[in-house]
C-alpha cells in the first residue's frame, strides 16, 4: 500500500474545502405512503410508478430473489384509457426454477397486526406457449389457494386477511408440475386489528366474494382511495334475480365507523322487483369449509314515523336473524359463521311481518377460513434469524432457500433437517453445507444460535481463520465436520473434549491440537517452509478481500435524464426578501465553504434548512455553485443531501438544502463533540454513504463521479442517517470507461487517489479510494491526515502496518472502548484496504462495497440481538431488507 507522495503536501496542506458543515432533514427519510400499504408491480423493473393513486413498487429485491420477468404478449397488453387501472397486469414474474418461490413482505407495522394481502394473476401468453399453468399459493407455511385461469386473458385475484405472526410475510408460489407459476401483482394493506372480527384463532380469512349491490355500471368497481383499506367492491347484481337497484345522492360519511365502507358502496342497494317477494342473493359456499359472512345494510331512505323497514334474514335453515330493523343513516352489519357441515347456497331476505317497506341489502362479503396445518420454524432458527444470517453471511444462493426453512416438509431447505414431531414447533437439528463454496471465517456465534443443532457439516469449503470456541456451546452437537478447509490455529479444548461429539478436522494443514505444537510451528521462524507459509497467509489476507470486493454485479439503474436540466425549473425559487427572512437576516452561520457562508434558515412551517450563499467576491465559486445546483436537480436519493430551492435575485445567489441536524462526520468523529458514535452506527453511516455513492456511480446513466468525497462531506441527520453532500466538483461522464483529465486540482488532500498524481485521471475508482479513507476514519476515529512533530502522517501509512500483523485492537478507535464486533470490524478493514489499493483497477466497484458492508451490518445485528436476547430481539432492524431506497424523485410522474 503505497502512500501519497510527499511533494504534493506543500501544495494542499489542509486546504479542506468545508463548503458547509450542517444541514437539517426536511422530508422524512422515506417518502413512502404513511399507511404502510404496498403494491408491487411484479415483473416491473427497475423503477416504481404511480397508477390511479396506487404507488407501485418495482419488483425484485428486497421482495423476491428468484424468477424471471416477462411481459404479456402484445395481443393481451392493456393500453386503452379505460384499462389503465389494470396496466400493472402487463408484466409478471415467472418461476421456472425450484418448487417453491416466495415474495417476502415486511410491512412496517410488523407482527401482531392485521393485513389484507392480494395477488393478481394474468397469463397473457407471456411465454408464447399458449399453455395455462395451474399452481398453488401459500401464505407462509400454509396453503392459501390454487390458481386456475380459464384463458390467456383471464385475470384471477386472490385475497386474504391475515394476522401476521412475524415481521415478515411470505407469499409463496408452488409448482405442482402443472406449468410454471407466475404472479402479476401483489398488494398489502394494513387493517385495524378489530376489523373483520372475530378472526377465529387468528386463522387467515380468504376472500370468496365482496359485492356492492345496486351499482349500475356493470364493469365499474370501487377501490382505493375511495376505500381506505384497499378493498375492491364489484357489482353484485348478477347474484340476485328479480331485484332492482336503488341509490341515493345524499352525502354519506362513514369514515369514523369501524368498517369504513366507502360512500359509493353505502349509497347503492337492491330491493325486490315485486315487494311482496323476498330478496334472494345467490352464493355458492360449498360444504367442508368454514365461512364468515358479512352483510352490510345502510338505510339511506328517510321515511315517515309510521313506516319502518324490518327484515327477516335466512342464511341456512338453522342460521337466521328475524326483525332486523334499520335506522336512518346507520350501518348495520350482520356477521355469521357458517360451520363446515352446513352449506350456504343463498341468502334470503324478506320483510318481517309488520314491516311497511320492502327489504334491501347494500353489500356482502364472504370469507373462507383457512385452517393451518403447519407451524413455522421456531423464530430464532428460522428464515429471519440464524438461517438468514448464515445465508447472507456466506452469500448462499440456493433456489430452495426461500420461505420457511423447515415447513412445509416437501419444500424444506436443501441441506437442512428439522425435527417436527407433529404439532410441535419445528427446530433445525442438522445443517449440511458441505461443498458449498463457503469462505471467510466460521461464524461461530451464528451457528451456535441454532441451539438444537445435532450435526453441522461444513466440510470441503474454503473456510479460514480459527475454529470459534462458541461451537462448543451448542449443547446437542454430535457431529461437527470441518474436513477440507483452510482453518488454522489451535483447536479449542472445549470442542476436543466435548462429550459425544464426533469432530472431523482432516485436511486443514494449519490446525494444531496442542498449544506446544502450535508454538513449535510458529517458532521455526526463519525456516524457508515457514516463510512460505506466512507468505501464503499474507497472500490470502491480501487477495481474499480483493476477490471478495471484485465480484461483479449488474448495474442497477439507468435514469439520469439526458437533457441538460435547468435546476430552476425543478426547484422552488425564493426571492431575496424570503432568504433574508428565512435566515433571520443571516443570523446564524453554520458553516463556511469555498464560495461563501452557510446559514441556518427556517421555512414557513418551521422546517429548518441550510442556506448556502454565494459571495459576490467569489468568481471561481460560481461554476461549482451552478454545477451543484444542476446536478442536484437531476439526481435524487435518500443518501444524497437534497436541494430544496434556490435564490437568484440580482447579486444574491443562494442554494437552499435540507438541514442535517447532526452535522458532518469529520466533526463528529474527531471534533470536540462529546458523543461517541457507536460501532453499529459507524457501520450504518458507511453503508448509507456507500448507497449514495453507488447510486451516483451505477444508478445514474451516465455515471457521476463525486470527486471530493471526504468525511466532512458526509452529513448526518437527527437519527444518524448519512447523506453525501457537496457536489460542486462532480463530473458526469459520458461512459463507464471515460475518464476525466484534469489539470485543475480537484478533491481534497488526504482523500485524493494516488493515481491521480501520476496521470491526472479521476474516475469512479478515485471516489472508491476516498471512500476507503472514510472507512479508515470511521474505524480509527483519526482524521485522514495527522500533523505531528515529525511531519505529516497519512492514515493509510498509520493503518497499513497494523493491518498486516492483524492488530485490530490498536487500529480501532479507542473511544469505542473495545465495544465492537471483531468479525464485522475485520471485514470492514478488509473492505477499506481494497478500496485504497494504489492501483485503481484493483479497487472494487462501490456496488460490491455496498453489499459487503450490508453483510457487516448483518453480523452486527446478530451480535446485538444475542446480547439482549429478550422478547424483542427478533424485531431488531433487519438488514437483509435494508435497501438503498428510492432511486427516483418523489415528484416524478
Ligand atoms: C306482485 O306479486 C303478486 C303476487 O304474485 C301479484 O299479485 C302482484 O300483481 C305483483 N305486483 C307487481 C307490481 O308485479
Ligand atoms: C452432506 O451432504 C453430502 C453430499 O452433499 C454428503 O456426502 C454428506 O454425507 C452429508 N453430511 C451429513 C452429515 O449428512
Ligand atoms: C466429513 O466430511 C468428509 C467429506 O465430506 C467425509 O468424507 C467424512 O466422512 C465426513 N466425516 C464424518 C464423521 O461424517
Amino acid at each position: 500500500m503505497k502512500s501519497t507522495p510527499l511533494w504534493i503536501l506543500g501544495l494542499y496542506a489542509f486546504v479542506s474545502f468545508i463548503f458547509f458543515s450542517h444541514s437539517v432533514q426536511v422530508a422524512a427519510d422515506d417518502d413512502s405512503n404513511d399507511s404502510g400499504a404496498m403494491s408491487i408491480d411484479c415483473g416491473l423493473t427497475p423503477e416504481s410508478w404511480d397508477n390511479n393513486d396506487f404507488h407501485y413498487e418495482a419488483d425484485g429485491s428486497p421482495f423476491v430473489e428468484s424468477g424471471k420477468v416477462y411481459s404479456v404478449s402484445s395481443e393481451h397488453t392493456l393500453t386503452s384509457d379505460e384499462e389503465q387501472s389494470w396496466q400493472q397486469l402487463n408484466t409478471l414474474r415467472s418461476f421456472p426454477e425450484g418448487q417453491r418461490n416466495c415474495y417476502t413482505l415486511a410491512p412496517k407495522q410488523g407482527r401482531g397486526n392485521k393485513y389484507l394481502i392480494r395477488a393478481f394473476f394474468k397469463y397473457g401468453n407471456y411465454d408464447k406457449n399458449n399453455s395455462i399453468p395451474t399452481f398453488d399459493l401459500h401464505l407462509g407455511v400454509n396453503y392459501w389457494t390454487t390458481i386456475y385461469l380459464s384463458d390467456s386473458s383471464d385475470v384471477v385475484r386472490s385475497e386474504v386477511i391475515h394476522v401476521a405472526q412475524s415481521d415478515h410475510i411470505d407469499v409463496c408460489l408452488i409448482n405442482k408440475g402443472q406449468g410454471t407459476p407466475f404472479i402479476s401483482s401483489l398488494e398489502l394493506w394494513p387493517l385495524p386489528i378489530k376489523l373483520y372480527q372475530p378472526t377465529p384463532n387468528l386463522l387467515p380469512l380468504a376472500l370468496t366474494t365482496r359485492r356492492n349491490f345496486g351499482m349500475t355500471e356493470r364493469f365499474d368497481f370501487v377501490r382505493y382511495p375511495n376505500d381506505p383499506y384497499g378493498r375492491s367492491w364489484f357489482q353484485g347484481d348478477k347474484d340476485t334475480k328479480n331485484s332492482r337497484p336503488i341509490s341515493t345522492s345524499i352525502a354519506i360519511d362513514d369514515d369514523s365507523k369501524e368498517y369504513k365502507l366507502p360512500k359509493e358502496v353505502l349509497s347503492t342497494a337492491i330491493t325486490p322487483l315485486n315487494s311482496s317477494f323476498p330478496l334472494v342473493v345467490n352464493v355458492n359456499a360449498s360444504t367442508n369449509h368454514e365461512y364468515y359472512v358479512y352483510l352490510h345494510f345502510f338505510e339511506f331512505e328517510k321515511h315517515s314515523q309510521n313506516q319502518q323497514r324490518s327484515m327477516d334474514i335466512a342464511f341456512t335453515d338453522s342460521i337466521r336473524d328475524n326483525n332486523v330493523t334499520l335506522e336512518y343513516l346507520q350501518l348495520q352489519t350482520i356477521v355469521h359463521r357458517i360451520p363446515r357441515e352446513l352449506s350456504l347456497t343463498n341468502i334470503s331476505i324478506t320483510s318481517s311481518p309488520g314491516s311497511t317497506l320492502p327489504p334491501i341489502v347494500n353489500d356482502l362479503e364472504i370469507y373462507r377460513v383457512r385452517h393451518k396445518q403447519n407451524s413455522p420454524t421456531r423464530e430464532g432458527d428460522g428464515k429471519f434469524d440464524a438461517m438468514r444470517n448464515i445465508r447472507h453471511g456466506y452469500n448462499i444462493m440456493r433456489i430452495s432457500w426461500q420461505g420457511d426453512p423447515c415447513m412445509p416438509e416437501d419444500y424444506r431447505w436443501e441441506g437442512v433437517t428439522c425435527n417436527n414431531y407433529s404439532g410441535s414447533i419445528p427446530r433445525i437439528i442438522s445443517l449440511n453445507l458441505s461443498s458449498s463454496r463457503l469462505d471467510g471465517e466460521i461464524m461461530g456465534t451464528i451457528f451456535s444460535k441454532l441451539d438444537m443443532l445435532e450435526s453441522l457439516d461444513l466440510s470441503n469449503n474454503q473456510l479460514t481463520g480459527e475454529i470459534p470456541e462458541s461451537l462448543a456451546k451448542v449443547a446437542n452437537l454430535k457431529v461437527l465436520n470441518l474436513t477440507g478447509n483452510d482453518l488454522i490455529g489451535l483447536v479449542p479444548e472445549s470442542l476436543e473434549e466435548k462429550s459425544g461429539l464426533t469432530l472431523s478436522l482432516d485436511g486443514n494443514p494449519g490446525l494444531c491440537h496442542t498449544a506446544s505444537s502450535c508454538k513449535t510451528k510458529t517458532l521455526i521462524g526463519p525456516l524457508v517452509a515457514s516463510a512460505i507459509a506466512s507468505a501464503a497467509v499474507l497472500l490470502i489476507a491480501i487477495f481474499i478481500p480483493i476477490m471478495l470486493c471484485k465480484r461483479k454485479r449488474k448495474p442497477q439503474n439507468a435514469m439520469l435524464p439526458k437533457k441538460g436540466g435547468d435546476f430552476r425549473s425543478k426547484c422552488q425559487a425564493f426571492s431575496l426578501e424570503e432568504v433574508v427572512s428565512m435566515t433571520n437576516n443571516f443570523e446564524s452561520v453554520i458553516g463556511e465553504g469555498g464560495f461563501g457562508k452557510v446559514y441556518l434558515g427556517k421555512l414557513q412551517h418551521g422546517i429548518q434548512v441550510a442556506v448556502k450563499l454565494l459571495s459576490k467576491s467569489s468568481h471561481q465559486g460560481f461554476t461549482e455553485f451552478e454545477s451543484e445546483a444542476k446536478l442536484l436537480s437531476l439526481v435524487y436519493h435518500k443518501n444524497l443531501v437534497s436541494l430544496i430551492g434556490y435564490c437568484d435575485d440580482g447579486d444574491m445567489k443562494a442554494l437552499i438544502y435540507e438541514y442535517m441536524a447532526k452535522g458532518n462526520l469529520l466533526h463528529l468523529l474527531t471534533g470536540k463533540s462529546p458523543y461517541v458514535i457507536k460501532w453499529k452506527e459507524r457501520l450504518q453511516i458507511a453503508f448509507d454513504a456507500a448507497c449514495g455513492l453507488n447510486y451516483l456511480h451505477n444508478g445514474c446513466n451516465p455515471p457521476i463521479v463525486h470527486r471530493d468525497l471526504k468525511s466532512s462531506n458526509i452529513l448526518l441527520s437527527e437519527n444518524m442517517h448519512a447523506k453525501i453532500a457537496d457536489f460542486g466538483l462532480c463530473k458526469v461522464f459520458a461512459s463507464d470507461t471515460d475518464t476525466h483529465i484534469s489539470t485543475r486540482p480537484a478533491g481534497t488532500f488526504g482523500y485524493l487517489d494516488p493515481e491521480f498524481h501520476r496521470c491526472g485521471n479521476l474516475h469512479k475508482n478515485s471516489d472508491v479510494y476516498s471512500f476507503g479513507i472514510i472507512l479508515l476514519e470511521l474505524m480509527t476515529g483519526r482524521p485522514a491526515i495527522i500533523k505531528t512533530s515529525e511531519g505529516i502522517n497519512h492514515i493509510v501509512d498509520w493503518v497499513t502496518p497494523k493491518f498486516k500483523v492483524g492488530d485490530m485492537e490498536s487500529i480501532m478507535d479507542p473511544k469505542l472502548e473495545g465495544k465492537f464486533n471483531i468479525a464485522s470490524a475485520r471485514k470492514v478493514i478488509e473492505i477499506a484496504m481494497c478500496c485504497i489499493e494504489t492501483s485503481a483497477v484493483k479497487r472494487p466497484d462501490i456496488n460490491n462495497v455496498e453489499n459487503d458492508l450490508k453483510q457487516c451490518l448483518a453480523l452486527e445485528t446478530n451480535n446485538e440481538s444475542e446480547e439482549s436476547s429478550s422478547l424483542f430481539s427478533s424485531s431488531t432492524f433487519d438488514t437483509s431488507f435494508y435497501q438503498c431506497g428510492s432511486h427516483s424523485p418523489p415528484s416524478v410522474r
